[in-house]
Parts: C-alpha cells; structure tokens; sequence
C-alpha cells in the first residue's frame, strides 16, 4: 500500500496540524510501502509570499516533520518543487477537471472571499496540482484532517474521469481522516478550526511553542457554560480538548469524560494544558536542535526527491502515454 500526503510550508505549524495530520504521517511509515511525505512549496506560491521566506519556511517544515518522528530513511519526505512531475501531471490532469468544480471548491472560495476575479490563477488551480501530487505515486491512502475532504473528493473525481476516457492508468485515492482530532478547534473561538491563517493567535497552539506559553493559552481557553465535561454539539470548546486530551493519551473521548466527571473546568484545562506541553516538549526540543541544520536538510531532502522521482517518473509516462502526448514508447 502506497501512502501519500502533503503540508503547506506556509504558516507555523499548529497542535491541529500535528493531531489531524502529522501523528498519521509517523504512524503510517510503518504500514505503508512507501510512506510518501512532501513540503508542498508549490502550493505555497499561489498566495502573497516572499521567495527568501518560503525557501526558509520549506526547509523548516522539513526540519519539524523530522522533529516529529519521521524518518528520511523509512519514507519518502521531499519538496514539491524538486519533483517536476508534480507540475507536469498538474498540466495534464487539468483536462479532466472542469472550472465548474474548481469554482465549487470551499477552500477557494474562502480564500478569494469577494476578490474571485483577482486572486492568482493559481489558487483556482490549487485542487489540481494536489489531485497531481497523489496521482504521481498511485498512492492509495491520503491522511489529511476534515478540512481536505473535498479536496479529496476532487482528485478521486480526476482519477475516475482519467480512467474512464483515457483507460485504467491512475489509482482512485482514500482519504484517511483520524475519527477523534480530523478538525482541532481554536482554543479562543472554538466554532473555527485552529488555523495560522483564519484563526486567533490566542487560540493557536504551536508545536514548536514554549511549554509554559501553552499551559497559558489552554488555562484562558474559552470553556462553554455550565459544568460538565462532556462532549457535545453546544459545548465546542469542552468537546475540543477532551478531544485533544484523549489524543494525546492515546485514549477515547468517553474515557476523559470519566475521568474528569465532576471536575471544574479551571482543574482540567490546567490538566490539558500540561499534558499538551509535555507531549510536544521533545518534538519541540528536537526541531530547535535541527532546524537551522541547513546541510542536513538540504541532503535529506535531495534523497527524498531522487526516491520520489523514480516513483513518480514512470507513472506520469503512463499518463502521457494514454493520452497519446510525446512519440509512442
Ligand atoms: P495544510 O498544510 O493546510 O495542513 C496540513 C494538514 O493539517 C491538517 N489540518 C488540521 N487537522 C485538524 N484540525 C485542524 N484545525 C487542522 N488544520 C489543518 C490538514 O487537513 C492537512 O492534512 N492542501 C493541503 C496540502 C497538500 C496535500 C497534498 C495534502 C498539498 N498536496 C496532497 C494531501 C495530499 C493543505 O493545505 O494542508
């Protein structure tokens, strides 16, 4: 089984990143063949950015997923940008993708808001050059939070639509979005999603944050009324960090609820808190000690291109093949 995913290199990495994402990432090494990672540089140029920024962000990105347990030897980890075929097949799959769809998109319309006509092609494009970076690998599974579903959607849509007219060539994908964590909430207004972009700074827990810094966020988290620690629809903000406790302790959300019956929610917000900031104090202290480790970056990443290249070469062939771009091999 072939896993694939990717992460913008855009924006500190957040505790929603790290639970509906990056946790999946680590686990997958050990049942995918390959476990396929990739800091999506690409994607980050169809907003506003500075070029110097997003080299650096790339390669810090890099530096946190190893941070957080991945291993250059065990996966595939590597830059978009290195790997041409990306943008190759992002070309050619935007044959069986129609504006229609694009313009649908959630994520697009959100982040054009009321400037559709202004934002850069790219943004439209997003959706296809994401389809492009799954299909490369035929990869099977794709871990991503709640948020990418509809992205999903769409390159399993391109991927049919490919087969159907051009023969069986591509693999269809499935989404692998965790049960408890696929939408982390922000701590201070818990109806959003944590988000570096669309969220509050107060209410963004970073994973490269300072521990006492997050025990404080957790402590003024916006707690709901009434008492009860329970999951529920009118309580978001309680749901979301029995949520999050039950994650880190690798546990279910009925078991923090048992717990924690009876108790006040100053007591187990602090107690959320300080288990947040233990468990991410090691990933935290590891990235410190790499991060500007440029050279080693830098070499673990060409490695991890040259692996994805040989993967993703010969299917893009395929594509090309079937639909009769280039001489007849
Ligand atoms: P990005 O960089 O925005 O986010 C990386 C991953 O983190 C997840 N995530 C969350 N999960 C739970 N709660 C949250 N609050 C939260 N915020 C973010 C995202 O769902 C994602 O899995 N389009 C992708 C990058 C991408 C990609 C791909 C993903 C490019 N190509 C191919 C998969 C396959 C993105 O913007 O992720």
């Amino acid at each position: 089984m072939v896993i694939f995913s990717g992460i913008q290199p855009t924006g500190r990495k957040h505790l929603g990143n790290y639970i509906g994402a990056i946790l999946n990432y680590v686990k997958g090494q050990d049942k995918a063949d390959p476990a396929i990672y990739c800091i999506v540089d690409l994607h980050g140029t169809t907003v506003q950015y500075d070029p110097a920024e997003l080299r650096q962000r790339t390669r810090e990105t890099a530096a946190l997923l190893v941070a957080a347990g991945l291993d250059p030897e065990r996966c595939v980890l590597f830059r978009q940008g290195d790997v041409q075929e990306h943008s190759e097949l992002c070309w050619l799959l935007s044959s069986v993708t129609s504006v229609g769809q694009l313009n649908r998109m959630h994520q697009f319309r959100d982040k054009a808001g009321a400037a559709r006509d202004r934002v850069s092609a790219g943004l439209l494009f997003y959706p296809v050059l994401m389809a492009a970076d799954v299909l490369a690998y035929r990869a099977n599974e794709v871990p991503v939070g709640e948020d990418q579903r509809e992205h999903i959607e769409l390159m399993r849509d391109a991927a049919e639509a490919f087969n159907k007219r051009f023969g069986e060539t591509l693999v269809v994908p499935e989404a692998n979005i965790p049960t408890v964590g696929a939408r982390v909430r922000d701590l201070k207004e818990p109806e959003r999603k944590m988000s570096t972009t669309g969220g509050t700074p107060q209410g963004t827990v970073y994973v490269d944050e300072e521990p006492e810094s997050i025990v404080k966020k957790f402590k003024k988290a916006v707690a709901d009324s009434g008492s009860e620690i329970v999951v529920r629809d009118d309580k978001p903000g309680i749901s979301n960090m029995i949520e999050i406790l039950a994650v880190v302790r690798d546990t279910t959300p009925a078991e923090i609820e048992r717990e924690f019956e009876g108790s006040g929610y100053g007591a187990f917000k602090t107690a959320v808190g300080e288990e947040v900031a233990a468990w991410l104090a090691p990933v935290r202290e590891k990235y410190l000690e790499i991060k500007d480790d440029t050279a080693y970056i830098e070499s673990f990443l060409e490695v991890g291109a040259s692996k994805a290249r040989a993967i993703a070469a010969p299917i893009v062939a395929d594509v090309r093949e079937a639909m009769g771009v280039g001489p007849v091999r």
